[in-house]
């Protein structure tokens, strides 16, 4: 779908951010100004956070709390390499009770869960973003299925 100003691309996020539930994995591609951490933003205020996202460019992990579900928020650019990984406690965080939104999902490789909804976002003009989301996994098609629902702009 064409995401044409900023602000649709946080109604993505808040369409989806209201689907989410404990233990899904949403895969956030794309290169640094994408788009990523304004769709996070947007999920967390569609999952009804009320602290607005920040970037956790230097925490790595960021967890937002109040909303009918909590959010895990990763951001993995800095990771210098899979033994990071495990320094982080990856495996750890896909156990926790939250839904996981992750930056750079890419740079976890294999560590990735194989149920993942992945979004990548690709610039298309200075406002305007392409995303591309594929399901991998049951869990990831009921919420792509429901996004498309949810009165998503047209592919
Ligand atoms: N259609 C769009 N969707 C998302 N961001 C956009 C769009 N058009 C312009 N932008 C701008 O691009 C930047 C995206 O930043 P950010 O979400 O931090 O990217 P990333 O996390 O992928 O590095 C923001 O400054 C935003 O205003
Ligand atoms: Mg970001």
């Amino acid at each position: 779908m064409i995401l044409r100003a900023p602000e649709e691309t946080r109604a993505l996020g808040r369409r989806l951010g209201a689907l989410l539930r404990v233990g899904d994995f949403v895969a956030l591609l794309g290169e640094l100004g994408a788009g990523k951490t304004l769709l996070v933003r947007g999920a967390a205020e569609g999952a009804g956070v009320t602290d607005a996202a920040s970037s956790p460019t230097f925490a790595l992990v960021n967890l937002y709390r109040g909303g009918h579900v909590a959010l895990q928020h990763l951001d993995l650019y800095r990771l210098a390499g899979p033994s990071e990984l495990f320094a982080l406690g990856f495996e750890d965080l896909l156990a926790e009770p939250a839904a996981t939104l992750c930056e750079w999902a890419d740079r976890a490789g294999p560590a990735l869960p194989a149920d993942r909804l992945e979004i990548l976002l690709e610039p298309t003009g200075p406002e305007e973003r392409r995303a591309t989301l594929r399901a991998h996994g049951a869990r990831a098609r009921q919420l792509l299925d429901a996004l498309s629902e949810a009165g998503a702009p047209e592919p």
